[in-house]
């Protein structure tokens, strides 16, 4: 099945900066309705202003109320949604040990826990209507094919993403429901400096090549996306090297990142 996104109901997570404003923009060009999440209610209105008509319901995800509240307001009223972009997330760089526990805990919530509750909820509704192209898409990350060292809880919250999107599209074939995974790399947005760290340099994409490829591949009900030439060629390198030997060249790179 050939997806549009016209008149398609999307509600993205994460979606008042980076990657999730980014998808805003491309769909509601594309002639989507959106609902909006997050938690800055006013970068979320500037996003709003960008794509007018789209529904704002802000809240904390780390929350573990919030996706059931989020869900019954975003379907209250007969609306039903026809493709759920998870995307929000954040990440840490350094040592384990001497990172804020509650911090990392809390991502554990965001990148894993709000993601699998969010879909769990959305999902039956759009296995009610085979014929109308709805779907997930989750986002995960280059990180999420390997342990990462300095990167330790964020690439592992990855693996689960990666595992947990690509056994649910084997899971859901032939009953006119997608889950595409995505996994960017380095991504020009505000991830780094909440995560600590400083960028990519080389091999840094722009959020609007990220969404292209992602909106593209769910269109096509592809399984995995990873973007750019350079995260394509690393994650065939993780997927054939030693994992020891690529886990010792990732944690040094994330060292310094
Ligand atoms: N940028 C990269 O290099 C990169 C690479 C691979 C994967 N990714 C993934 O891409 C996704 C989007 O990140 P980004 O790069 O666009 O970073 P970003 O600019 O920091 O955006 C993160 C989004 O998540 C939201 N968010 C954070 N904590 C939240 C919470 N507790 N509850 C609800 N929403 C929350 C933020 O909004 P509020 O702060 O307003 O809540 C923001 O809208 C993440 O899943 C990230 O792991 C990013």
């Amino acid at each position: 099945m050939h997806r549009t996104y016209q008149d398609k109901t999307v509600l993205i997570t994460g979606a008042s900066s980076g990657i999730g404003a980014e998808f805003a923009r491309q769909l509601h060009a594309q002639g989507a309705q959106l609902i909006l999440t997050a938690r800055s209610v006013d970068r979320l209105r500037k996003v709003q202003a960008a794509c007018p008509g789209s529904v704002v319901i802000p809240g904390d995800l780390t929350d573990p109320g919030f996706p059931a509240r989020l869900h019954a307001i975003a379907t209250g009223n007969g609306r039903q949604v026809d493709i759920l972009i998870n995307n929000a997330g954040y990440g840490y760089y350094g040592r384990f040990h001497k990172g804020d526990l509650t911090w990392q805990l809390n991502m554990i919530q965001l990148n894993i826990a709000a993601l699998t509750d969010l879909t769990y909820r959305f999902l039956p509704q759009m296995l009610d209507r085979p014929e109308d192209g709805c779907g997930v898409i989750n986002v995960a990350s280059v990180a999420g094919f390997l342990p990462v060292p300095h990167f330790t809880v964020y690439a592992a919250t990855k693996a689960y993403v990666m595992n947990f999107s690509q056994a649910l599209w084997q899971e859901l074939q032939g009953q006119g429901v997608t889950v595409t995974c995505l996994s960017p790399g380095f991504t020009r947005t505000n991830f780094q400096s909440v995560a600590n760290g400083t960028g990519g340099r080389y091999f840094e994409q722009e959020p609007a090549a990220v969404v292209q490829s992602a909106l593209k591949a769910f269109q096509r009900g592809r399984r995995l996306v990873v973007t750019g030439a350079f995260n394509k060629l690393a994650a065939v390198l993780m997927r054939l090297m030693p994992t020891g030997l690529m886990m010792k060249a990732a944690g040094r790179a994330m060292k310094r990142a």
